[in-house]
């Protein structure tokens, strides 16, 4: 593992200084950590028309795919909580789950998410927040 735990989740409480999130107040970061040692961030990003929330998860494997990345996730760190403040343990939604599968398929691994509450650090594979994932494998 090239990642630390607590130096992603730094990186990701970082990144969820950056949320935009007026409406639910409810600010996220995620730290994605890459096989060649780096990190690429995301925060949720909130709309007026509420529904089309994007999360962090979201946002930082999107930033990740635009920089041309198609594999190498190793460790995420997710951290969320009400005005960024700690909280329960926050978990990816379903949707975040996927999107993350596609990077990690893409590369053949199975990340590691740290999921950082204010009591504890839940650390979980993809493959068991996901279990029989569809992926791009499917359609190959
Ligand atoms: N949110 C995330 O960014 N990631 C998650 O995994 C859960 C939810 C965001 C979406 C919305 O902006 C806010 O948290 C409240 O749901």
């Amino acid at each position: 593992m090239t990642h630390d735990r607590d130096t992603l989740i730094a990186a990701a409480k970082a990144a969820q200084a950056k949320a935009y999130a007026p409406y639910s107040n409810f600010h996220v970061g995620a730290a994605l950590g890459f096989a060649d040692g780096s990190v690429v961030t995301g925060a949720n990003a909130e709309n007026a028309s509420y529904g089309l929330a994007l999360c962090a998860e979201t946002n930082a494997v999107a930033k990740a795919m635009n920089e041309g990345r198609r594999g190498g996730l190793e460790a995420v760190a997710v951290v969320g909580g009400m005005h960024g403040n700690p909280g329960p343990t926050v978990t990816p939604c379903g949707r975040c789950r996927q999107v993350l599968n596609e990077l990690a398929q893409l590369g053949e691994t199975d990340p590691v998410i740290w999921c950082s509450g204010q009591d504890e650090v839940l650390e979980l594979k993809l493959s068991a927040l996901l279990p029989h994932a569809f992926g791009p494998a499917n359609l190959g």
